[in-house]
């Protein structure tokens, strides 16, 4: 395994699609790992691979790190929501857009498809903290920012908020 370098925002790869994993290879399984070891590195909830500079739709997802949400640990290619209800407004972070927060709202409870690693489809459903994540992760496989969501975005500096 190993680190990657995570791309800022300014970088245009982060405003692109990116595009399906035709066959989970192992680059893509590499790549996975390394995500993998980059969250954890960066102490995150989330990373979608454009933002270690590739463009395919491979994401990560741990909500361990949230004391009040369920420990997941999920993997993701190819996702996408299937079905979402009702509305929730939370703060957001990125590790692209280190310092900043924002308050974006989204459905309140998701059902997102994906493929393991393994090939196989599974569902997810979740809420809080997860269907944030979900939601937040996929938007980074169509080149969308949290901040392109944000009602507005403030500093770290100005609250007590955490890094996501
Ligand atoms: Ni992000």
């Amino acid at each position: 395994m190993a680190l990657r370098k995570i791309v800022l925002e300014g970088d245009e790869i982060l405003k692109k699609k990116a595009r399906d994993v035709a066959e989970i290879n192992e680059r893509i399984l590499t790549l996975l790992d390394d995500m993998w070891e980059t969250l954890e590195e960066n102490n995150g909830v989330g990373l979608a691979a454009p933002q270690v500079g590739v463009l395919r739709r491979v994401a990560v997802i741990d909500t361990g790190k949230d004391e009040e949400s369920d420990d997941v640990r999920i993997e993701l290619i190819n996702p996408r929501i299937v079905e979402s209800d009702g509305e929730a407004e939370a703060d957001e972070a990125c590790l692209s857009i280190p310092g900043m927060v924002g308050a974006v709202t989204r459905p309140a409870r998701v059902k997102a498809e994906a493929l393991n690693r393994n090939g196989e489809t599974f569902t997810i459903e979740g809420e809080g903290l997860l269907a944030k994540a979900l939601c937040h992760e996929i938007d980074h496989l169509d080149g969308i920012l949290f901040v392109d969501r944000a009602s507005s975005v403030r500093s770290m500096d100005d609250d007590d908020e955490e890094e996501e």
